[in-house]
């Protein structure tokens, strides 16, 4: 059925753009309108204004990004003028604030992203109307009281200070399209301008169809194959290597499904310093101080206490009030905590005597009530102090509570209670989990990304991540809501994301906001969206400070740098020798942002011109944001820029070619974040070997594409929120994916220069040809060289291996007719999501070498 559908709308979309319209008047009427809020704008024409036809059936051309995903993203009232030749559009937000939203666009279907303009001493822009004259465009509203205002704008962002106004005449008509009755704007456009919108729309949904094709259909879609086997041949030509950045495959990490506190980060007591907080969690009823905490037994009492705290961070403290001796104060970890027999824990927390005699503290590691480890801290002092000792366990559990006891009647005052294992990778104190970064060891990353995603960016303007706030003593640090919606200890930090890039042997990605929050920020008193960005003037010029500080902490002298300094103290007085700095998180870049964005670049290119500033382009592979990211990217010679994109496994296999276009002097590439997606979100053969596919077209394009990394990286069992991810876990093992095979398999196998390649199969069939993908990379520092084939067939490929162009690259004296090398095989049916890479297998290359490569595999060939 989906044989010839391309085809089908292509020849269709042809014959209707050249022929239907033919008889095309010159000029008509253009109608546009939004059907609901939720929808965008949509047009409607019309040659005599009154019987109207739908263009690409109420598509939205454009839709309001503004603020909260689900609840806000509203479109009210559009209204669309045009001034010169640019077309206006301005509609109302939410009723709550004082912003109107406002876009351009030259052609009504490529607009620029929106901006959210905040009218001051007005409460509300309601039901805007929008009239251009010769020298600006006027904007009417009125707010929930009834009163009109009038401002005006000329470069579509700065609008002059609203006055008040009478009601405007309201230019909006009212329309019966697809018999409904609409309100909206009508204006006389040419007809071109009409053909232009329905192409524009036909194309779209062309590409929609094809980036659909999915391995479900592949029985209907090569049935006219049977189960013969496919005969191709691989090509690689060594002669003229191209050079590729040998930095192409790294990790990004950000801390959503509970990837760092619970997850990566090894600490075991969860809400360690009873610092949760109410708001952080939409969902958990009980969510806050004692959250994780519970008191055991009679004759005690648990209470939470702000007065005198450890300091101004750990503003909350638990409060054990003893009467008779025996209760516990028990923590029970994050889903429990995994014990093993004979290892060892370092347990501390912080102490006050409140009243009483003081006395010794019991700590228990407990297995329902069989203790299965213990140690004695001293008694309190009456000021805050830290007491540590070292738990051996005598047996194992799943688990496991730690039990606080206080061994006399009396007050005590516990704050900042710490379980850590001495086991962590590479035995690292406030390290990561063991098994956890062994598995992102055998990624053999290239790069780390941190601290994310969205979290970088945060929800709302007090969210931003400051990595300030994550170095130093653990209890110095500020804990903050996730994003995600939970709590971040901060516990790991920017200091431990340094070395754990050192300890992975990868480059350290920090990433900072540019200055604005997440566009996708709930609406509070600060307005929604990016809120407007931090203010200009001294909080900004902080931002900056902070932003060229973390390069100074990074890499500075301690004799001569503050920053370096705490860097030294914390144990660290080599340089990281940090070379990359991301600026922004697929942000919405409207002019809040750019302005931001652009101060901050500016001033780290001025000061450390060395360092590779990564911009950003949206979170798409297309659309305003990606166009304008890129477009101030180009102006502003920004060295790399940020690409996001989440897409079905018909984008991959149709848009091989995305990169071989790139302008090659513009800025280098980061695919910061990109996954396959296939409905129920599970990672298979047909999303990993798509992103296969992707990968093979990265290195292809290596020479623009510079990094890449899959995401999310890390999802905890029972607490995601986003899926697929590359790795799950809960408190015992690691469960990798589908996905994180073809990324161990690649990262396993980089190189530093591409070698042109063929892999042709002798079925010229354009279907068949885009199912097969292929890849050759070589490493000038070890001498390997990696062949990468991907058969995204339902049919077995008996492939050719052509290497008599190869010679320059074997070492001198070497037989082509006798090359030792091993192969790497991962194969499945399409939707199997428990496949594994073989171990690799001994062969023997020959200037001719047939290989087999079975139905759905993806096979590395290494020499
Ligand atoms: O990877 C999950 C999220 O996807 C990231 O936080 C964000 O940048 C993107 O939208």
């Amino acid at each position: 059925m989906h044989k010839h559908i391309s085809l089908f709308i292509l020849s269709l979309f042809t014959l209707y753009s050249v022929n239907t319209f033919a008889n095309r008047p010159d000029s008509v009427y253009i109608f546009a309108y939004n059907t609901k809020p939720s929808r965008g704008l949509s047009f409607a024409w019309s040659g005599n204004g009154k019987s109207w036809t739908t263009i690409g059936n109420e598509h939205s051309f454009i839709s309001s990004d503004y603020a909260q995903w689900g609840t806000d993203k509203k479109m009210h009232s559009p209204s669309l003028t045009r001034f010169g030749q640019t077309w206006v559009l301005v509609f109302a937000l939410d009723d709550r604030v004082n912003q109107l939203a406002i876009s351009t666009s030259a052609d009504l279907f490529h607009w620029q992203p929106q901006d959210y303009v905040f009218l001051e001493g007005v409460g509300q822009c309601l039901d805007p109307i929008a009239i251009a004259d010769k020298s600006q465009v006027n904007v009417y509203f009125h707010n929930k009281a009834g009163q009109w205002f009038a401002t005006a704008t000329s470069d579509f962002y700065h609008f002059s200070k609203p006055i008040a106004s009478d009601a405007p005449n309201d230019n909006r008509i009212k329309a019966f399209v697809n018999h409904n009755e609409y309100q909206g704007n009508v204006h006389r456009v040419a007809w071109a301008e009409v053909e232009s919108i329905i192409n524009f729309k036909l194309a779209t949904d062309v590409r929609a169809q094809q980036n659909a094709e999915s391995l479900a259909d592949d029985a209907q879609r090569f049935a006219a194959l049977g189960s013969d086997t496919i005969k191709a041949t691989l090509t690689i030509d060594a002669s003229s290597p191209l050079a590729i950045s040998d930095k192409l495959l790294g990790i990004f990490f950000e801390d959503i499904n509970y990837s760092a506190d619970g997850g990566l980060y090894a600490e075991l007591v969860q809400n360690r310093d009873f610092e949760y907080d109410t708001h952080e969690h939409g969902r958990e009823e009980n969510w806050g101080s004692s959250q994780s905490w519970k008191l055991v037994g009679e004759g005690t009492s648990f209470t939470i206490s702000t007065d005198s705290p450890l300091n101004d961070i750990q503003k909350h403290y638990a409060v054990l009030d003893v009467k008779t001796v025996g209760a516990a104060l028990v923590n029970d970890g994050f889903d429990g905590i995994v014990v093993k027999n004979g290892a060892r824990y370092d347990i501390s927390f912080f102490a006050r005597q409140l009243a009483g005699k003081a006395a010794q503290v019991r700590i228990e590691l407990r297995n329902d009530d069989r203790v299965i480890g213990s140690a004695v801290l001293k008694a309190p002092t009456n000021s805050w102090q830290q007491y540590t000792a070292v738990i051996k366990a005598t047996a194992s559990a799943t688990n496991a509570t730690l039990a606080i006891i206080p061994t006399a009647p009396g007050s005590v005052a516990l704050d900042f209670v710490s379980l850590f294992p001495q086991d962590t990778y590479k035995a690292r104190k406030n390290g990561m989990r063991r098994d956890l970064a062994e598995a992102l060891e055998a990624l053999h990353p290239r790069f780390m990304r941190f601290p994310g995603g969205c979290l970088v960016h945060g929800q709302g303007i007090d969210n931003i991540y400051h990595w300030k706030q994550t170095i130093g003593p653990l209890w110095e640090r500020t804990p903050q809501p996730n994003i995600w919606n939970y709590h971040q200890s901060r516990g790991l930090g920017y200091f431990e994301f340094f070395q754990l890039c050192e300890d992975l042997g990868c480059e350290p990605l920090p990433v900072v906001a540019a200055g604005v929050p997440c566009q996708n920020t709930a609406i509070t008193s600060l307005g929604g969206g990016q809120q407007g960005g931090i203010p200009l003037g001294q909080p900004m010029q902080q931002y900056i400070q902070d932003v060229l500080d973390l390069i100074e902490w990074a890499n500075g002298d301690p004799k001569t740098s503050t920053w370096a300094r705490k860097r030294a103290e914390a144990g660290h007085p080599k340089p990281f020798n940090l070379k990359y700095l991301g600026i922004g998180n697929e942000d919405l870049i409207s002019q809040a942002f750019t302005e931001r964005y652009l101060m901050i670049i500016n001033a780290v290119k001025e000061r450390y011109p060395d360092i590779t500033v990564c911009g950003t382009t949206g979170p798409f592979f297309e659309g305003s944001d990606y166009e304008r990211g890129w477009q101030l990217a180009k102006q502003h010679n920004i060295d790399m820029v940020d690409e996001h994109y989440y897409v079905s496994p018909g984008w991959f296999i149709n848009n091989q070619h995305f990169y071989d276009n790139y302008d090659r002097s513009a800025s280098k590439v980061y695919l910061g974040e990109y996954a396959s997606h296939i409905p129920g979100r599970h990672s298979t053969i047909e999303t990993a070997l798509t992103c296969a596919i992707q990968i093979c077209n990265m290195e292809r394009n290596g020479d623009v594409v510079a990094m890449s990394s899959y995401a999310p990286l890390l999802a905890k069992h029972g607490h995601t929120q986003w899926n697929p991810d590359l790795i799950y876990f809960d408190n015992q093992q690691v469960y990798t994916t589908v996905d994180y095979e073809v990324q161990r398999m690649c990262g396993q196998s980089q190189g530093d220069q591409y070698l042109p390649s063929t892999f042709m199969a002798n079925n010229a069939k354009a279907d068949v040809a885009r199912r097969l993908s292929t890849s050759t990379v070589h490493d000038t520092k070890t001498g390997r060289t990696y062949i990468k084939l991907v058969n995204l067939l339902p049919n077995p490929i008996n492939a050719d291996i052509n290497l008599n162009q190869i010679a320059s690259i074997l070492p001198k004296g070497a037989s082509l007719n006798n090359i030792p090398a091993q192969l790497i095989l991962l194969t499945g049916s399409y939707n199997e999501q428990k496949a594994r890479a073989s171990e690799p297998s001994d062969i023997v290359l020959r200037e001719h070498t047939n290989i087999n490569l079975p139905p759905y595999s993806f096979t590395i060939i290494q020499f």
